[in-house]
């Protein structure tokens, strides 16, 4: 028993030591965001990334627990990435757009580098109501459905890092875009009316486009509510033939560039 209770306490000794050394490193980590931040350099490296887990594998060589630490530097790693965000975004980022302008791929993809919260506004109304979009715009008509997604802006007022990815809709209503405004940075995507219907066509749950699946159809609705989108945007970025890590990193920069103004 006594022998128990050393090495318990061999092993706080230890725990002190990692806690010192993570402490330290994720001052690092702080240090390098700023220099990011300052120099203007890209906040995503994913070569680094790699360059970092190939040198830990050589330190580690055929070490008995590779697996194991090699898991639990995958955590100080995403754990670096969210003490880069909190340092970068200390507001909520609503991606706002139409329908197929890539919102939700880039909230992943943003939620992926960033560690921050994903919040997907039409899968959570979907997941409430039991039902799909065009059940809900079938059962209860569009004003129905629209409610739902305020009432869903007004609950996200208790969050102050998540990444927001909003249904299409979302800017036709005033105290939408107000409270957008208020609670955070919206990030419009856009993409060519061709592009949309490429990235579209094959969906079965917009009913919107549902019976009107056209190029022609999806530009004159953009018509009406380019102003709606273009008044609510903090920063707008084409889409257009870019990778969804371009766009991340676009909105990164561009973001940065803004609090900094
Ligand atoms: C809509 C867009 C959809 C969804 C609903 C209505 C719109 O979201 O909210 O079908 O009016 O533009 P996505 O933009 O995510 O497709």
């Amino acid at each position: 028993m006594e022998r128990l209770e050393e090495i318990r306490a061999k092993m706080g000794e230890c725990d002190d030591k990692i806690i010192d050394q993570l402490v330290i490193r994720m001052g690092y980590v702080q240090e390098i965001i700023e220099y990011k931040k300052k120099t203007g350099i890209p906040i995503i490296q994913p070569e680094q990334e790699k360059k970092q887990t190939d040198a830990l594998k050589k330190k580690l060589g055929d070490n008995e627990f590779e697996e194991e630490i090699l898991n639990i530097f995958e955590y100080i790693v995403k754990n670096s990435r969210k003490i880069q965000a909190k340092s970068l975004f200390d507001y909520n980022i609503f991606l706002v757009g139409f329908m197929g302008s890539g919102k939700s791929a880039v909230a992943a993809g943003l939620k992926e580098k960033l560690e921050m919260e994903q919040v997907e506004m039409d899968e959570l109304i979907v997941k409430r109501q039991g039902m799909s979009i065009t059940e809900i715009f079938a059962e209860y008509g569009e004003d129905y459905f629209r409610n739902l997604e305020s009432n869903i802006l007004i609950e996200l007022q208790k969050k102050s890092q998540a990444i927001v990815s909003c249904g299409g809709g979302i800017v036709m209503r005033d105290e939408n875009t107000d409270h957008m405004k208020k609670h955070g940075r919206v990030v419009l995507l856009t993409a060519k009316p061709e592009t949309i219907y490429n990235r579209v066509k094959d969906s079965k749950d917009r009913p919107i486009l549902n019976d009107h699946m056209t190029v022609e159809f999806i530009e004159e609705l953009m018509n009406k509510r380019k102003a709606r989108y273009e008044a609510v945007a903090d920063v707008t970025i084409s889409t257009d033939g870019k990778s969804v890590v371009e766009i991340c990193e676009e909105i990164i920069t561009r973001l940065i560039a803004l609090d900094n103004m």
